[in-house]
């Protein structure tokens, strides 16, 4: 069965590669969509991607999600500590969902430890950079394709 997919990134990560590279690593957004892309693609999947700085658009793009995704990998950016709208917005959505961050959200300043969102997704991957993205995905798809197989 062919899956639905979202994809979002939130708060200054259209500025990854060259926003703090020591923390966030030097791959782009556009090199993390081609690989995420390719991923869902060899197994048969499709991808729709939402970036923004604003978040009531990512709020949004929820709604309008509603009923016709299966699930959704979310980096929110700051708005993961900050977002109740966000949090709201995933609970109406109601689909399996993985929370990736780059670093290790719980390792840094005190305000990062709390992510608004952590207790109402599936799981949370941080702190192993790309590969916690690209992995993050693979669970996701992992997840939700054992769970239509039922
Ligand atoms: C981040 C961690 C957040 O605290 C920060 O505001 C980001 C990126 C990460 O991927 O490590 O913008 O979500």
């Amino acid at each position: 069965m062919s899956l639905r997919l979202l994809v979002i990134h939130g708060a200054n990560l259209d500025l990854l590669g060259k926003r703090e590279p020591h923390i966030y690593g030097t791959t782009t957004l556009d090199e993390i969509r081609q690989a995420l892309e390719a991923s869902a693609a060899d197994r048969g999947h499709g991808v729709s991607w939402v970036v923004s700085n604003h978040e009531g658009d990512l709020v949004d793009a929820l709604g309008q999600a509603m009923g016709k995704v299966d699930g959704i990998l979310i980096n929110p950016g700051a708005f993961t500590h900050t977002s109740v709208a966000l949090r709201d917005a995933l609970l109406a959505v109601s689909v399996p969902t993985v929370e990736v961050h780059l670093s290790n959200i719980h390792a840094r300043e005190e305000f990062r430890r709390n992510s608004l969102i952590a207790d109402v997704v599936t799981g949370q991957v941080s702190g192993f950079g790309v590969d916690g993205v690209y992995r993050g995905f693979e669970m996701l798809m992992d997840h939700l394709e054992r769970s239509t197989a039922d």
